[in-house]
């Protein structure tokens, strides 16, 4: 199992690149069943996940070309056959995001197969809305042997559309339907949806296919459904989770670090926030921001909420921060239950944290010093790398297969601005035990 070796107390300097959005290249590369023609994908972010969703699409039939291999980090998709219309248990179980392609799948086959994702480091994460939406729309759904069978009645052929109302916001239950219904009988208007830049992202993708959808951003979204959509070729935004948790890394370090490659209208609540905390952030254009500390770090209070609210997938490497601030702060998670994973071992290189339910009180700044750490699941790993990065010493952190999902290449992106960072292993060696989580 990889790990990495930190050794903290250097300051982040120079300027570190942010990657394709994992959450928009994930159903974008689901949206691509929707069609027998190619999908372009390019800034498609070279992580784990990414290799999982390929290898989920080529088991059903399709040609999907690594990223990794040319200098757009592109990759062309084509479901012109899909032999085997079933997301096999193998694959989603490690990945809790392969629920995607179910609406996608029974838009075009009228028939789909796909294992229910089943628990997860960060809580249920169930899929009932996702679920309850297609049932609208004239899916009959059952549930035997641990897969999810969803079906349409062969005499109707297709979807139809359906009023949806989300009994709670749902990011990837939004994409999900919307994919669905770009390709159902008739309109669809879809309530209380995510307002989330990955759901824009599968609407502009599913625009430039052909799509009609209006409204995708807000909490309404309205789709006229299409008998066939058509390729494209679409660029994923940057990455806005890993953008946050640079401008983190370089405020906790009390650096001096250029986030290029980002989204700053993507950034907004991030952004506040660690002002609020006493870094210095400016925007140096639409895709740069700069960070400095600006003194000491001082305490302020988060609340994770639906996007634009601060996102949860920022809340453990916030906490990190937290650590190093002057006075009491409050970090709420509202978003998932059980997301307090990294508390455990930040406490144990020295932060002070107690956890009531949902909120976590952090008192600081507190002393860090290094230790043997081990990553629970994609978010808490970044937070102990940022906590290994202020702390006295060499820490160890392990089980990083979880960083991998999600962050590409840190140990390079870091140690490019001055970290003093190395694996031990071998990136995209055969997996172990995987979490779900992120
Ligand atoms: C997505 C992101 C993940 C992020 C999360 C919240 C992807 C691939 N992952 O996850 O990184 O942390 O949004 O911003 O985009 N829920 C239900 N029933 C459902 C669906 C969700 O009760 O059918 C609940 C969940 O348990 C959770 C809340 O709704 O409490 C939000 O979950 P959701 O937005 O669906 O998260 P994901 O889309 O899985």
């Amino acid at each position: 199992m990889d790990k990495f070796v930190i050794r903290g107390g250097n300051p982040l300097v120079g300027t570190i690149r942010v990657s394709g959005a994992k959450n928009s290249a994930l159903p974008c590369m689901a949206a691509a069943i929707l069609t027998e023609d190619e999908v372009i994908l390019e800034n498609i972010p070279l992580v784990r996940d990414i290799d999982t969703q390929r290898r989920l699409l080529q088991s059903m039939g399709a040609e999907v070309e690594r990223p990794e291999f040319n200098a757009q980090h592109s990759t062309t998709i084509s479901c012109r056959t899909l032999s085997e219309p079933v997301a096999r248990y193998e694959i989603v179980k490690t990945m809790r995001a392969s629920s995607l392609v179910l609406g996608p799948l029974i838009a075009r086959t009228g028939a789909a197969r796909v294992a229910m994702p089943g628990g997860c480091a960060i809580g249920g994460r169930p899929i009932d809305l996702h679920l309850k939406g297609l049932e609208k729309m004239g899916a009959a759904i059952t549930q035997e042997h641990g897969y999810i069978e969803a079906r349409v009645d062969a005499r109707v052929g297709r979807l139809h559309g359906a009023h949806i109302v989300f009994d709670k916001i749902t990011v990837t239950g939004t994409e999900d339907l919307l994919m669905a219904a770009a390709l159902a009988e008739g309109e669809t208007l879809m309530e209380n949806c995510a307002r989330e830049p990955e759901v824009c992202d599968v609407a502009a993708l599913l625009t430039a296919m052909g799509a009609e959808i209006s409204g995708a951003g807000t909490a309404t979204i309205h789709v006229r459904g299409v008998s066939s959509l058509h390729g494209a070729r679409y660029r994923i935004s940057p990455d806005r989770i890993e953008a946050g948790t640079f401008l983190a890394a370089g405020a906790i370090t009390d650096g001096d670090l250029i986030v290029a490659n980002c989204n700053t209208a993507h950034l907004g609540a991030v952004i506040t926030k660690l002002e609020e905390a006493g870094a210095r952030l400016d925007l140096l254009g639409p895709d740069a921001v700069r960070v400095r500390a600006h003194g000491k770090l001082r305490a302020a209070d988060i609340s994770t909420e639906e996007y634009p609210g601060f996102p949860t997938d920022m809340q453990a490497q916030y906490m990190a921060l937290a650590t190093q601030a002057e006075g009491v702060s409050l970090v709420t998670e509202n978003i998932f239950e059980n997301r307090f994973m990294h508390v455990q071992e930040l406490v144990r290189m020295g932060a002070s944290i107690k956890v009531d339910t949902s909120t976590a009180t952090v008192r600081g700044p507190a002393r860090l010093s290094a230790a043997a750490v081990m990553c629970s699941d994609l978010r808490a790993s970044a937070s102990l790398v940022l906590a290994a990065l202020v702390a006295e010493g060499e820490s160890v952190v392990d089980r990083v297969y979880h960083m991998d999902r999600g962050y590409e290449r840190i140990e390079q992106k870091l140690s490019g601005v001055g970290a003093q960072i190395q694996r031990l292993g071998n990136l995209f060696a055969p997996r172990e035990a995987e979490s779900l989580a992120g």
